[in-house]
């Protein structure tokens, strides 16, 4: 999956370079291309903000280089679906990084603003908004990029091990996940639970699921109260 990412600060996007974000890209399941907001700006300073209409603090980012960013971006890649990063967009969770993974076969955009926000006009430019969270960071770059890894560790073939991403917290069940536990079997005289010794699968199967619901319950009711997918188990 083709992940474009319009940004003021395109040299942000080198961490994507590490770990598995990196693995994935050099091995040619995702790829993510950053490209500076600033070659789009306005006159010789390549201006790309301005004072706000009505007066006020701080600067808004102008529609036209951002209008110009994205124009020549979809010009030589149709399919990319458009996303601005904003505190006032639609929530992301793993349902939506699903629902991405799923619907954005063509590619993502991602368009990551700074300064105190955009001219109201830029969201008739986009498909959707996208939140992370209800707080405020000073830009969308690490939005974006959280949205690029939660997407693209479910292309297949990025994880290697498609099981894992069924038992992770939010999988399948959209629980959280249960305890993990590897050696030693005693620490500071915390031990392993025997069952997990036992060698017997089908009960260790059902303490999982058993705790992961317990778990959930305990320190997240919302999800279970709203829970899809798994019959209880
Ligand atoms: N830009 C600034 N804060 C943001 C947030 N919480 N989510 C997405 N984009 C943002």
């Amino acid at each position: 999956m083709d992940f474009h990412v319009i940004t003021l600060f395109p040299e942000m996007f080198a961490a994507l370079d590490a770990a598995l974000m990196g693995r994935a890209q050099k091995g040619g399941l995702v790829a993510v291309h950053a490209h500076n907001l600033r070659e789009h700006g306005l006159g010789n300073y390549r201006q790309v903000d301005d004072t706000p209409y009505g007066g006020g603090s701080g600067m808004v980012m102008r529609p036209e280089p951002i209008a110009a960013a994205i124009d020549a971006v979809a010009a030589t890649r149709p399919g990319l679906t458009k996303i601005l990063l904003t505190p006032q967009g639609e929530r992301f969770d793993q349902p939506l990084a699903r629902e991405l993974a799923a619907t954005c076969a063509g590619g993502i955009m991602l368009i990551a603003g700074r300064y105190e926000g955009f001219d109201e006009r830029v969201r008739e430019l986009v498909d959707r908004e996208v939140s992370i969270g209800d707080y405020v960071l000073s830009g969308g770059e690490l939005a974006a990029m959280v949205v690029i890894e939660a997407v693209a560790r479910l292309v297949p073939g990025v994880l290697g091990n498609a099981e894992s991403l069924d038992e992770e917290s939010f999988g399948a069940g959209n629980l959280l996940e249960y305890p993990h536990y590897t050696r030693p079997e005693e620490f500071r005289g915390m031990r392993v639970p025997e069952i997990l010794l036992s060698g017997d699968h089908g009960k260790i199967r059902a303490w999982r699921a058993a705790e992961a619901l317990r778990r959930t319950a305990r320190r997240r009711p919302e999800l279970v109260a709203g829970r899809r997918g798994k019959p209880e188990p």
